[in-house]
C-alpha cells in the first residue's frame, strides 16, 4: 500500500489545527483501502458509527466526571516543568484513542463503560521472573508521584500535564531483565467488544510500542495511573499508560496489558502502517519534519485559536537529560 499521499488530500486551506485533519484523512484512506483489499470490513464513518452505537448501549456519557482522587503522592519538582498545567477538561476531552474512534472527542465519549478493574499485566520476554502479574502487584511497592511533563504529539498540538505514576524502569528491574533485554515492547488491550474502534483495520491491532532498554530505564519515562491529582479515566488510557515526554505522544501506549523484554526492536503499531511518517524513535525534533507537515512549531491545547504557535524545542524541552541517549546517531535517518 502506498502511503506517500503527496499532499493530495491535505486541503488547501488548513483549519488551525489542520493537521489532525490532515491525519485523519489519511487514516480514513488508509481504512477505505484496507477495506477495499478485504483486510476490514469498516471504513472511518462506520467506526464512528460503531463507536457512537456502542456509547449509546452504554447509556449517557457521565459527562467530563472526574476520577476518584489518588490516596498519597509527592510532586517531584526534580522532574517537573514550571509552566502552568492544562485544565482537567483539556486533557480528557481532546485525545487520541484510536480504539475508542477517530475523532478527538471520541475516546472521552465512548471509553466511559470501559472496564479498566480488575486489570492484569504480563510480563514476559528476556526476563528472570515473567508471568502474569494484578495491577494491585505491579503497583504495591512504588510510591506515586507527580510530575508535570510537556506532551507534544505528532500532529503539532501540546499541553502541559501533570501525571501521576512511577518511573518505568523501576518496575523493569523488579523482573530482572537479562543481558539480552535491548528494548521493551508495551502491547495495549485487545478486545474489540469493549473497543469498537478495534473492529476496523485503522491499525495492525493490538495497539504496540517499544522502545531501547536505555530509554525504557531512563529516569524520565514514566508509568502513569494517573493526572491531576486522581486516577486516570478510561480515555487517558486507564489504568496503567506509558508516558515519554522526549518523544512524540504515539509512543505513549495507553491500557497497557503486556511488557515483553526482547532482544531485537520490536515491530510498532503506527511504523508498521506509516514508517515512512513514524518512525520507532520518534524524539520530538523540530528540526525534522513530518513528510506532510512541519514539526517548528506547535498549537497548544487550552490557547486561543488566534495565539500565535510556539517553538518547538529539541527532545520537547528535555535534550539536557536525553541527548546523550542518542549520541552519534543521525537523527534525521532514525526519526
Ligand atoms: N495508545 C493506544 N492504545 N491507542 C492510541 O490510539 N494514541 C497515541 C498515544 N497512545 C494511542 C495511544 C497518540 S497518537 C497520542 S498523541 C497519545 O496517546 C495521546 O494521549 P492523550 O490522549 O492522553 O493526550
Amino acid at each position: 500500500m502506498d502511503f506517500d499521499t503527496e499532499n493530495r488530500i491535505v486541503p488547501s486551506s488548513l483549519p488551525s489545527d489542520g493537521t489532525d485533519f490532515s491525519r485523519r484523512r489519511v487514516l480514513s484512506v488508509l481504512a477505505a483501502s484496507a477495506a477495499a483489499a478485504g483486510l476490514s470490513p469498516l471504513s472511518e464513518p462506520a467506526i464512528a458509527q460503531a463507536a457512537r452505537s456502542a456509547a449509546q448501549a452504554a447509556g449517557p456519557a457521565a459527562g467530563p466526571a472526574k476520577a476518584p482522587p489518588v490516596p498519597a503522592f509527592k510532586r517531584n519538582a526534580r522532574w517537573s516543568v514550571t509552566e502552568p498545567p492544562n485544565s482537567w477538561e483539556d486533557i480528557t476531552t481532546y485525545n487520541n484513542f484510536y480504539e475508542f474512534g477517530l475523532d478527538k472527542s471520541d475516546p472521552y465519549e465512548n471509553a466511559q463503560g470501559f472496564r479498566s478493574r480488575p486489570w492484569s499485566v504480563e510480563i514476559a520476554g528476556e526476563a528472570e521472573v515473567t508471568g502474569r502479574f494484578t495491577l494491585e502487584d505491579i503497583l504495591k511497592p512504588h510510591a506515586l508521584e507527580e510530575r508535570v511533563y510537556r506532551f507534544r504529539c505528532v500532529e503539532a498540538w501540546s499541553r502541559i500535564v501533570p501525571w501521576l505514576g512511577f518511573p518505568l524502569g523501576d518496575l523493569l528491574r523488579r523482573f530482572k531483565p537479562t543481558s539480552r533485554a535491548k528494548f521493551v515492547e508495551l502491547t495495549t488491550l485487545l478486545d474489540p467488544r469493549q473497543m469498537p474502534g478495534q473492529r476496523s483495520g485503522v491499525l495492525d491491532w493490538p495497539y504496540v510500542e517499544g522502545l531501547r532498554i536505555d530509554e525504557a530505564m531512563h529516569p524520565l519515562t514514566l508509568l502513569a495511573v494517573g493526572l491531576h491529582g486522581r486516577w486516570l479515566p478510561n480515555q487517558s488510557g486507564a489504568p496503567l499508560r506509558l508516558v515519554v515526554p522526549w518523544k512524540y505522544g504515539f509512543k505513549s501506549v495507553k491500557s497497557i496489558v503486556r511488557i515483553r523484554f526482547t532482544e531485537r526492536q520490536p515491530r510498532t503499531s503506527w511504523n508498521i502502517s506509516a514508517p515512512e511518517e513514524y518512525g520507532f524513535f520518534a524524539n520530538v525534533n523540530p528540526a525534522v519534519d513530518h513528510p506532510r507537515w512541519s514539526q517548528a512549531k506547535e498549537r497548544r491545547i487550552g490557547a486561543s485559536f488566534l495565539a500565535p504557535r510556539i517553538d518547538t524545542l529539541p527532545f520537547n524541552g528535555y535534550a539536557a537529560e536525553v541527548a546523550s541517549l542518542y549520541r552519534g546517531m543521525d537523527l534525521r535517518r532514525f526519526y
